[in-house]
């Protein structure tokens, strides 16, 4: 049971029959830890890289060169790819789309190779995903959900290749790409003239030691329009506009570095309305000393790190605070929960990213509720039987589940003989709240005004639930769908809208509640985005609402 309350007690009476006594601002630990449920055994290919789209299903793929995946191209359909470096004539398929409700996959076409990529979600729903490995690593591809849609490969293609790069939604519904191996720039997808390329960014090269140890670096977009981007340990506010660093950030304590091999994770936690959604606050965990990777080369693996550090990159002096994490974390995957609450799931206890090179899979999430009293924030939850190291994902589902797959530390699909062998298999993770002793003090959102908003848009949610209502307990998160690679969710945010009015209905234990969406694309890239009307903690079911390009 969680609720939140001001300068008031609550009483709460928990599923188990315990009575909870809560302060003020403070929620409690959670009594129930969470479950897992096996979805899908082999689900045909290694979920590298996984994104939800908004007609609930999700697009999951790998690389084309990992030679036979476990699943067939459509009957009759091979690729012919003289440049492949593992099958020159190919029948596998190497992508997948994942049906949530019928919990079945279908096959999808890649052409040229996805290996260790980045995308985003544009204002009309689509995926944009671009560069990756040989053949690939400069084409731009499309995917537009639809009941037999594939993926298309664009005519544009990017200025230079771009492997282990960061995309980043833009308000204008252009893309950013960010870095990747041996670029220390950032260009455009689409470009805004024909001649335009890259453009420099040195702080890429500033912050790579002699092994480039600064890939997919964290990229967010600032409630100032200005892009944060952090790399290892330091992070800057690039106007990517003028290419000008507008700020320099203090470089976060510790000896770890953070990004690519020695992958942490990172989110931007939930920027609110009721202030404007001015604050921006940037939170960070795990990782590993930039000296790991060689080290587990040569067979030592380094524990990684346990600490988060938290940053106020809207403060006038933001300084990082630290905080150290029950376990010690590299490779796990950051996601907002629907509560806005965070989840560090995967990854290992030693070790980096990279072929081979980590030791003892951290089976246990991690919820850290950023609200809470900094001894109190983090809680381990029930853990899985499987482990997910390298090249695993993870992904919210509208229903509050987390999709979770692949692992594969192997350079092809190897099922025996290797210590962790390649993962088909796709798991739900159902967090605390989804436990079924909450399920009758869940909301029910019954109505809303409109599914399709426009930006400053006031609408109407009309919800029920058992629970007495707390109005200073209730949340309306929005939620956009990340693309997830190498422990990194691109282009996620939750946005708390500002409440501004709840009424009761007259026949009780029914509600409406009056909210707008913010004004600003810079707050709220237009796109497709998961609402949850949180009440106490727990989270109503999602309903998916497009934000529309002004
Ligand atoms: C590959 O697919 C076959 C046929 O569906 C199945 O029997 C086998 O278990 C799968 N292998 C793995 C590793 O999932
Ligand atoms: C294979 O690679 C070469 C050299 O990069 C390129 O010219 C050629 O078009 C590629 N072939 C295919 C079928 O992609
Ligand atoms: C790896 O092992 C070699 C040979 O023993 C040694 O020279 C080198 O310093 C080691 N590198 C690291 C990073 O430990």
């Amino acid at each position: 049971m969680v609720a939140f309350g001001h300068a008031r007690i609550i009483l709460a009476l928990s599923g188990a029959g315990i009575l909870l006594l809560q302060w003020g601002c403070v929620a409690s630990q959670e009594l129930s830890r969470g479950s897992w449920a096996t979805l899908l055994k082999n689900s045909g290919v290694s979920a590298m890289h996984m994104v939800l789209t908004h007609n609930n299903k999700v697009i999951i793929f790998d690389r084309t060169d990992f030679g036979p995946s476990n699943i067939s191209l459509p009957s009759g359909k091979c690729r012919n790819d003289p440049n492949d470096t593992a099958l020159k004539t190919d029948c596998w398929a190497h992508s997948i789309e994942y049906d949530i409700a019928t919990n079945s996959v279908r096959p999808l076409t890649i052409e040229t190779d996805t290996w260790c990529s980045s995308g985003a979600l544009l204002a009309d729903g689509r995926l944009v995903q671009m560069g990756g490995y040989n053949d690939g690593a400069q084409v731009v591809r499309y995917f537009s959900p639809c009941e037999r849609c594939d993926w298309f490969e664009s005519p544009s293609r990017l200025s230079v290749s771009r492997w282990y790069a960061t995309a980043q939604i833009l308000p204008d519904n252009r893309v950013i790409v960010v870095g990747g191996i041996y670029q220390f720039s950032y260009e455009f997808v689409p470009k805004q003239t024909a001649g335009e390329t890259v453009y420099q960014l040195p702080f890429l090269l500033q912050t790579a030691d002699s092994f480039q140890n600064n890939l997919y670096p964290f990229v967010y977009l600032s409630s100032d329009g200005n892009l944060f981007i952090f790399a290892n340990a330091d992070s800057i506010l690039l106007d990517y506009s003028t290419n000008k660093i507008v700020r320099r950030f203090p470089t976060m304590p510790g000896m770890e570095a953070r990004n690519y091999p020695s992958s942490g994770s990172s989110v931007m936690l939930p920027l609110e309305g009721e202030t404007g959604y001015k604050y921006v606050e940037i939170l960070v965990c795990g990782g590993a000393s930039s000296r790991a990777y060689l080290q587990a080369t040569n067979g030592t693996f380094t524990p990684a790190s346990q600490t988060c550090g938290r940053l106020k990159i809207t403060d006038a002096n933001p300084k990082w605070e630290m905080e150290t994490m029950p376990i010690h974390r590299v490779m796990g995957d950051m996601l907002l929960l629907p509560t806005g609450d965070v989840l560090i799931i995967n990854g290992a206890q030693s070790g980096t990213a990279g072929w081979f090179l980590a030791r003892g899979p951290v089976l246990s999430p991690l919820l850290y509720k950023p609200k809470l009293g900094a001894n109190g924030r983090f809680q381990l939850l029930t853990p899985s039987q499987t482990p997910r190291l390298y090249h695993s994902t993870a992904a919210v589902l509208p229903d509050g589940r987390i999709l979770v797959g692949g692992s594969n530390p192997n350079p092809t699909y190897a099922f025996s003989n290797v210590l962790y062998p390649t993962e088909l298999s796709l798991e739900a993770f159902s967090p605390p709240y989804l436990d079924p002793a909450y399920a009758s003090r869940r909301p029910t959102v019954s109505h809303i005004s409109s599914t399709i908003l426009r930006h400053g848009n006031p609408f109407s949610l009309y919800f029920s639930m058992e629970a007495m209502l707390s109005e200073d307990s209730i949340l309306i998160n929005l939620l956009a769908p990340p693309f997830t690679s190498h422990s990194f969710s691109m282009n996620h945010r939750v946005l708390q809208l500002k409440i501004l009015q709840v009424t009761t209905q007259l026949m009780g234990k029914s509600y409406e509640v009056v909210t707008e969406t913010p004004t600003s694309t810079v707050i709220a890239p237009a796109g497709y985005y998961i609402l949850y009307l949180v009440h106490a903690g727990l989270p109503s079911q999602g309903i998916w609402v497009h934000l529309s390009a002004p």
